[in-house]
């Protein structure tokens, strides 16, 4: 079943075109993938989908492919619905830091019965772990830091008997437990004898809650849109929430990005534009913290916080703005234990999935791309104002080079055209919207801009997608590829035609682009549509089969070497709802971007006669989703993670199924994928 915490409500009541009806005047207009064999030929030689816009491309690489530089080292595995992960033949996987793991000896060991304290929980592994990054330490594939996110909670599973509320009232202890529970930890960890652990007790090792302390940067910052009791400066807010996917950056920060935050509060008076814009709770928050609010344990407002109903005489009596120190990407550095994590505003405000940035080249802008994920929710990038210099790769200074690159810059909002090009459109006071008035005229300075992202978006014009997820960019050509889940609420009336025939759509599928140098405008196809084998070819446009059927693409990375990885979380809308999540628990699946043939040059890149090049390399326990990813440098140590499972882990193998008539406290955990003769991953 769906644990999921995403905002299923159409939050977009703008009346821009939809996504599917673009696509679909598209699809009709020319062929999809016309060139798309093209591009991935040019991605393979490093040329990129600026090689492929002719419909030449297409025949004039087919006789002229060079040998690939890849190729993918195991068999497509069959479906699996088991309390057990699944991976090739030859392959090992392990569990590493399953929630309520101690990181030093300030927590308790991880109790089965779930009596850890909120105190245990400060000093260990969170819940529901996610998005994922490994930095080596000295470059080093055996030993380095695995930033991990926590995305949200199981109540369930993280107390002895779930949550109470006594009175209406959440007991202040459950409250810090499950806030401690959330946001992102910080792991040193070591490859001794092959086997990967954490190092307790090291400096290195870091929890951030929800609870934390962090740095705003950037045009909110010192706003009067975040001046609170705890902060009147606007330079503070305590904690990070519901992070799911992530990014890092060229000089060695982790990007942690902030998705479903706005259920966490409660506004019960009416609400500003900004707050309907985003959909927050007018009754209770997602787990009710507020109501911890007046133990007398509390400090400053940690629970009173998250009722955003204006109650003072201004916003330093109540909590209004709280929440307006939520929505962002938060920058991280992992190597220096002593640091603050700084909330990047100038990248948008909104339900953040991943963050990856473009190919680098010196001199030049560097662009970070992120989806907002909700149904008809759009693509931003930020684009720096500095220019990038590889001298500040070295630099000690990390989060002294974040604010360079990431608090001045323009934002982007994505619009996609029917003629398979796109318009990126700046988020600043001068641009041009609805009824020729500009952004600032109706939403004031960029800080305003900022935290109605959504609603500037929505004013000048971009294109509803059907749920973006992550992004990630091809390490040669630069290519951007970005996952849409699903969106069932896809249907006549939001937009269909006949050349694409996907209302409800229950599968997602896979968009790419490739921007022009003038970061203004861009080219766009479809790589693969998310479909089940037995779907008819209106539907399973990719021609997917039993060995690689697939739905609600979410995880998504380019290792090093230019395979592409593949993750699911299918669990959609409270059920195993769609025929892919009925054949198959979520998976991971690996595909290398080269030249397929495509001879009818109507199909999409993956279609009838190439899919056997997409593979299943992995598939999760019952119920739970398959997310982040991360390999060290020599590509031999793959890490996952597996999140929200039922009945799962049974033992440190993470292989080993869940016994019959067994049931287990369930662990949201970190999978170590390796080689048994010790080789590379994939190939
Ligand atoms: Fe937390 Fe968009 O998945
Ligand atoms: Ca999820
Ligand atoms: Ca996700
Ligand atoms: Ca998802």
């Amino acid at each position: 079943m769906s644990q999921s915490t995403t905002d299923l409500v159409v939050r977009n009541s703008s009346n821009n075109e939809p996504f599917s009806s673009i696509l679909n005047k598209s699809m009709s207009r020319r062929a999809v993938m016309r060139g798309g064999l093209g591009a991935i030929l040019a991605v393979a030689t490093g040329g990129g989908l600026a090689a492929c816009g002719s419909g030449d491309d297409a025949e004039s690489s087919g006789g002229n492919d060079p040998a690939p530089k890849l190729a993918l080292g195991f068999q497509s595995l069959p479906v699996s619905m088991t309390d057990a992960c699944v991976v090739p033949a030859g392959y090992v996987a392990h569990v590493l830091g399953p929630w309520g793991t101690p990181l030093d000896d300030n927590a308790a060991a991880w109790d089965p019965n779930g009596n850890n304290t909120s105190h245990d929980l400060l000093h260990s592994t969170g819940m529901h772990h996610d998005g994922m990054h490994y930095f080596p330490i000295d470059g080093s594939s055996a030993e380095g830091l695995l930033a991990v996110n926590h995305e949200y909670i199981d109540e369930v599973a993280l107390h002895p008997s779930g949550p109470t509320a006594p009175n209406g009232k959440r007991p202040a202890e459950e409250a810090r437990k499950e806030i401690n529970a959330h946001g992102v930890a910080i792991l040193h960890i070591r490859k001794t004898s092959g086997r990967w652990n954490i190092v307790k007790n090291s400096r290195y090792n870091r929890r951030f809650t929800s609870a934390t302390p962090m740095s705003l940067a950037g045009p909110v910052r010192a706003s009067d849109w975040v001046k609170t009791p705890f902060s009147p400066n606007g330079s503070q807010v305590r904690g990070t929430n519901n992070n799911c996917g992530n990014g890092h950056t060229p000089w060695g920060t982790y990007l942690t990005c902030e998705e479903n935050w706005a259920a966490c509060f409660k506004n019960s008076a009416e609400q500003p534009r900004e707050q309907k814009r985003v959909g927050v709770p007018s009754a209770s928050g997602r787990y009710k913290w507020e109501t911890a609010a007046g133990d007398p344990s509390e400090v400053n407002g940690e629970f009173a916080r998250f009722d955003i109903t204006p109650t003072g005489a201004d916003a330093l009596q109540d909590w209004r703005n709280e929440i307006n120190g939520f929505g962002y990407i938060v920058e991280i550095d992992p190597f220096d234990p002593s640091s603050i994590a700084i909330k990047r505003t100038a990248m948008g405000r909104f339900a953040h999935e991943g963050c990856a940035f473009g190919k680098l080249e010196a001199g030049k802008p560097i662009s970070f791309y992120s989806g907002d994920d909700s149904r008809f929710e759009y693509i931003y990038k930020f684009v720096s104002e500095a220019v990038w210099d590889p001298a500040d790769l070295g630099r000690s200074d990390r989060l002294a080079v974040g604010a360079k690159y990431l608090d001045k810059g323009t934002l982007y909002v994505a619009r996609f055209d029917a003629d398979g090009t796109g318009v990126w459109l700046p988020l600043v006071e001068s641009t041009i919207g609805k009824e020729g008035r500009t952004l600032g005229a109706e939403f004031g300075s960029l800080d305003a801009i900022i935290i109605n992202t959504r609603g500037a978006a929505d004013f000048v014009g971009a294109t509803p997608m059907d749920r973006p997820e992550w992004t990630a960019v091809h390490p040669e050509s630069g290519d951007v590829y970005l996952t849409l889940t699903n969106n069932t609420a896809r249907n006549q009336s939001t937009g269909t035609n006949a050349a694409n025939p996907r209302l409800n759509n229950v599968n997602g599928h896979i968009v790419r682009w490739h921007d022009e140098g003038n970061q203004r405008n861009f080219r766009w196809d479809i790589f693969v549509f998310g479909s089940e084998a037995q779907a008819e070819a209106g539907v399973n446009r990719s021609g997917l089969t039993a060995l690689n059927q697939f739905a609600s693409p979410d995880g998504l990375g380019f290792d090093s070497r230019g395979i592409m990885w593949i993750q699911t979380d299918n669990g959609i809308d409270g059920g195993r709802n769609n025929a892919v999540a009925r054949a198959t628990n979520d998976q991971m699946l690996a595909v290398i971007p080269k030249a397929l043939a495509d001879s009818s040059g109507t199909g999409p890149v993956v279609n009838g006669d190439n899919q056997g090049d997409l593979r299943r390399f992995f598939v999760g326990p019952n119920e739970a989703e398959v997310t982040g990813l991360a390999f060290t440098p020599d590509n031999k140590t793959l890490f996952l993670n597996i999140q929200h499972p039922v009945n799962w882990p049974y033992t440190d193998d993470a292989t080993v199924a869940t016994p019959t008539g067994t049931k287990v406290r369930p662990r949201s955990s970190t999978v170590v994928i390796q080689r048994a003769d010790g080789g590379a991953i994939g190939v």
